[in-house]
């Protein structure tokens, strides 16, 4: 079948070839994939991988239609239209992954094969049932994002109507999602961006305030809120973003952190912490009960992930450098049989 797979190092070891199907083993489904989505993940595998390592077909997003299922698979059949969750093996609500499945956790394309393909053999606990609402593309791109940012807001965050949510660097597939999610809660939203144009999208997707990143939006957050600062911060970005983050959190603020795409390596002033009773929150994608709280509350407030651009799965390797420029507002997907 053709995949995008990686072997070698950096974006150059991405490449358009045939890669094997495996077989379909005791629990699992082969799902022939409509539409797939790239993370930041991705170009963190291509990035990190090593050298001398097998081919891995990247992805962590998908969403298609079962072909076959293997033994032991009762409750999906084929011409199911299903949604991958990228979260591997971890069933409860819980602060960890706790091993539920007997093995230990991982995220869905690396080490494992991914989701850039024409199919993906993969448990049938790490399937659910694509939102009729949504069309292919969205529901490819609901998946990853939508598990880190919900857990991010709600389980992690402890996010209620009226609260303020502050968001830097719009532009991400995250950033957005979590955008949709807090506006959808009742939440009052603060977003940045480096592109004028990106805030302008912000605030049509219904940000409250749109504020450029090299501007002194710690400030602006309190002068939106009267002084008090947000509730929660939604931090991705990590070095160029941290000290505005930590000059907007609230007394008692959650800053929720899942991503560094910026640089990880940050200052963090202690008495400023505990004189502010603030906490800073690390999360990285959620179990699968969370997935299935993300699908209802997605299909209740009928939220529509926002697509920035689809290539052909051929041209994959366009995609992940499209992403790596960072000129994106929302999710970049892979048209695989649409
Ligand atoms: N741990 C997890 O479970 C998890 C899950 C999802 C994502 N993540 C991580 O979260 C991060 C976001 O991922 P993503 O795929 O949504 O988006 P992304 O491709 O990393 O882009 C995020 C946005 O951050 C802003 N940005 C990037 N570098 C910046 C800099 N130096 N200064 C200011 N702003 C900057 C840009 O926004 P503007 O263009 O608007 O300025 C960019 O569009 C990544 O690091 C990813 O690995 C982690």
């Amino acid at each position: 079948m053709k995949a995008i797979a990686h072997q070698g190092e950096g974006l150059d070891g991405a490449t358009y070839r045939d890669m094997e199907l495996s077989d379909v083993g005791q629990g699992q489904v082969c799902v022939r994939l409509k539409a797939a989505a790239l993370n930041h993940r991705d170009i963190w595998t291509c990035m990190r991988a090593e050298p001398g390592g097998p081919p891995v077909i990247l992805g962590s997003d998908g969403a298609g239609i079962v072909e076959r299922v293997g033994a032991g698979v009762t409750d999906l059949a084929p011409g199911d239209e299903v949604v991958v969750n990228s979260s591997q093996d971890w069933a409860g609500r819980a602060e960890v992954p706790l091993g539920e499945y007997g093995v230990g956790y991982k995220i869905l394309g690396f080490p494992d094969h991914g989701t850039f393909a024409e199919y993906i053999v993969i448990a049938r606990h790490q399937l659910e049932p694509k939102p009729g609402f949504l069309d292919w593309r969205e529901a490819a791109a609901l998946c990853l994002v939508g598990i880190t940012t919900y857990r991010a807001l709600f389980t992690e965050g402890r996010l209620e109507a009226g609260h303020t949510v502050a968001i830097p660097g719009i532009g991400g597939g995250a950033a957005t999602q979590a955008l949709l999610f807090a506006k959808a809660a009742g939440a009052r939203t603060v977003v940045t961006s480096r592109k004028p144009d990106k805030l302008e999208k912000a605030r049509a997707l219904g940000a409250d305030l749109a504020v450029a990143s090299d501007a002194d939006w710690g400030q602006a957050v309190r002068d939106f809120t009267a002084g008090r600062g947000a509730d929660i911060v939604i931090e991705t970005i990590g070095e160029a973003t941290w000290k505005a983050s930590m000059a907007a959190l609230a007394n008692g603020g959650r800053l929720v952190v899942f991503g560094a795409t910026g640089g990880g390596l940050v200052e963090i002033d202690l008495a400023s912490l505990f004189l502010h009773w603030q906490s800073i929150i690390g999360t990285t994608m959620g179990s699968r009960e969370e997935f299935q709280d993300m699908l209802a509350f997605t299909e209740k407030h009928q939220i529509h992930p926002v697509i920035d651009r689809a290539f052909p799965l051929a041209e994959g390797v366009e995609a992940l450098r499209y992403l790596d420029g960072a000129g994106q507002m929302g999710n970049v997907v892979l048209d695989i049989d649409i």
